[in-house]
C-alpha cells in the first residue's frame, strides 16, 4: 500500500507527511518541486525512515509522474502542491496558473491514465484527494452565514481563481471520466513549518526581530483559523471515509479579525519571551497599505464533515496559537534557514524594504 503526496515539503504537506507516518505504516512517495516554499528541513526527522521516499519534481512533468505511478502503484494521490500566497499571486500570477491550473490538469491526466489501467477492484478503491481552499467562495458580508459546500464560487484573487479553476478540473475528471475524487476546502491554517510570508509566522518573526508588524488596511478583515494538525486529521478522515465526488469544508469555528490575531500573538510573546525594554510587542504594530482586492471575511461551516465523517478540531485557537508560538521560539534555526536570500527579496519587494 502506497500514497503519492504532492507538495509534501511545504507547510501543510510536510505536517501531513509527519501525521501520516506517525499514524499509519504505509510507504509515502512525496513529489515536490522545492520552490521557495518547499523545504526539506521540514522533513529532516524522517531522513532515516524507509517509508518516506522524496522525489524532487514538478507535478506538470507528465513523464516523471507517470513513471512514479508505475513504479510505486499508489492506492491514492493527495494533491497539496500549489502556489499558495495571495500577495505573491498579485505580484506575479503566472506561476499560479502554471502549477495550480496547468499542473493540476497534467497531474489529473497522468493519474487518469494510471487509474484506467488498474484492475476493477483497485479502480474502485483508488482516490484522488484535492486540497483546496475556502478562498474560492469569495468574500462574505459581516452577517452572512458561513460557507457551506453549496456556496457559489466567486474567487477574487489570482490565487483564488487558480484554485477555483483546479477545483473545476477535478470535478470534471470525476463527472466525465469517473475518476474517484475528493475535494476539501479549508480555512486559514497555522502551526509548525508555516513559511514566514503568511500573517502568523510573519508577525512572530518580525516581532522577535524588532521589525514593524504590518497590518493591512484597518485590520478588520476576518479569517477562520485552524491548527494545521487538525487539518491533517481531517484530510486523513476524508481519504478513509469520504464519498467520491463529494466536497468537504474544513474549518476551526474560529473567526477572528486580523488585528485581534496580531494582538493575541503580541500578548503570547510578551508572556513567553518579553522584550528587553519591558514594552509590549504591540508597540511594533504598524498599519500599512491594504492588499489589492482584499476579501473582507471568510467563515467555514464545517457541519458536513462533522456530521458525515465525525471530524472536529481538537485545538481551540488559544491552545493552537500557544503551541505555535512555542514552536517558533524553539525553532529559531528553522526560521533562520528559511528567511535568507529569496525571502529577503520578497519582503523588500512587497513591504518596500
Ligand atoms: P506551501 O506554499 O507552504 O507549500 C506548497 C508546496 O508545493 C511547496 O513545498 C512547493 O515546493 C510545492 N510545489 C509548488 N509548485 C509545485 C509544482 N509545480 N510541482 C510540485 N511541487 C510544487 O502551501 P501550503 O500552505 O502548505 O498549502 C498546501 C495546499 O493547501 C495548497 O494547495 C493550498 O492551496 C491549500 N490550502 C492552504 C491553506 C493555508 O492556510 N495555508 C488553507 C487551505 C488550503
Ligand atoms: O483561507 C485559506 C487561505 O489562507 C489559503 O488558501 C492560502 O493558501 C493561505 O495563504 C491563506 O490566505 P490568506 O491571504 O488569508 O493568508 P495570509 O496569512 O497571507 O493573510 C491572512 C490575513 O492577514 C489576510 O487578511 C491578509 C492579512 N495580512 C497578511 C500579511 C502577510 C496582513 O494584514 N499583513 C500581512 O503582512
Amino acid at each position: 500500500m502506497t500514497l503519492l503526496v504532492t507538495g509534501g515539503a511545504g507547510f501543510i504537506g510536510s505536517n501531513f507527511v509527519h501525521h501520516w507516518l506517525a499514524e499509519h505504516d504505509e510507504l509515502l512517495v512525496n513529489l515536490d518541486k522545492l520552490t521557495y516554499a518547499g523545504n526539506l528541513g521540514n522533513l529532516q526527522s524522517l531522513a532515516q525512515d524507509q517509508r518516506h521516499v522524496f522525489v524532487q519534481g514538478d507535478i506538470a512533468d507528465t513523464a516523471l509522474v507517470a513513471q512514479l505511478l508505475q513504479q510505486y502503484q499508489p492506492r491514492a494521490v493527495l494533491h497539496f502542491a500549489a502556489e499558495s500566497h495571495v500577495d505573491r499571486s498579485i505580484h506575479g500570477p503566472l506561476d499560479f496558473i502554471h502549477t495550480n491550473v496547468v499542473g493540476t490538469c497534467q497531474l489529473l491526466e497522468s493519474v487518469r491514465a494510471y487509474w484506467a489501467a488498474l484492475p476493477a477492484d483497485q479502480q474502485q478503491s483508488f482516490r484522488f484527494l484535492h486540497v483546496s481552499t475556502d478562498e474560492v467562495y469569495g468574500s462574505l458580508a459581516p452577517d452572512a452565514p458561513a460557507f457551506t459546500e453549496t456556496h457559489p464560487y466567486a474567487p477574487n484573487s489570482p490565487y483564488a481563481a487558480s484554485k477555483a479553476a483546479s477545483d473545476h478540473l477535478v470535478r470534471a475528471w470525476h463527472h466525465t471520466y469517473g475518476l474517484p475524487v475528493l475535494t476539501t476546502h479549508c480555512s486559514n491554517n497555522y502551526g509548525p513549518y508555516h513559511f514566514p510570508e503568511k500573517l502568523i509566522p510573519l508577525v512572530i518573526h518580525h516581532a522577535l526581530s524588532g521589525k514593524p508588524l504590518p497590518v493591512y488596511g484597518d485590520g478588520m478583515q476576518v479569517r477562520d483559523w485552524l491548527f494545521v494538525q487538525d487539518h491533517c486529521r481531517a484530510i486523513d478522515r476524508v481519504l478513509q471515509a469520504g464519498t467520491p465526488g463529494e466536497t468537504y469544508n474544513i474549518g476551526g469555528w474560529n473567526e477572528k479579525p486580523n488585528i485581534e490575531v496580531v494582538k493575541t500573538l503580541c500578548s503570547l510573546l510578551d508572556e513567553l519571551q518579553p522584550r528587553a525594554d519591558g514594552q509590549s510587542y504591540a508597540a511594533q504594530i504598524t498599519f500599512v497599505k491594504d492588499r489589492a482586492g482584499h476579501d473582507r471575511r471568510y467563515a467555514i461551516d464545517a457541519g458536513k464533515i462533522n456530521d458525515s465523517l465525525g471530524w472536529q478540531p481538537v485545538e481551540t485557537f488559544e491552545t493552537g496559537l500557544r503551541k505555535t508560538v512555542r514552536w517558533y521560539l524553539d525553532h529559531s534555526d528553522w526560521v533562520s534557514s528559511v528567511t535568507s536570500g529569496a525571502y529577503r527579496q520578497w519582503v523588500d519587494l512587497h513591504y518596500g524594504g
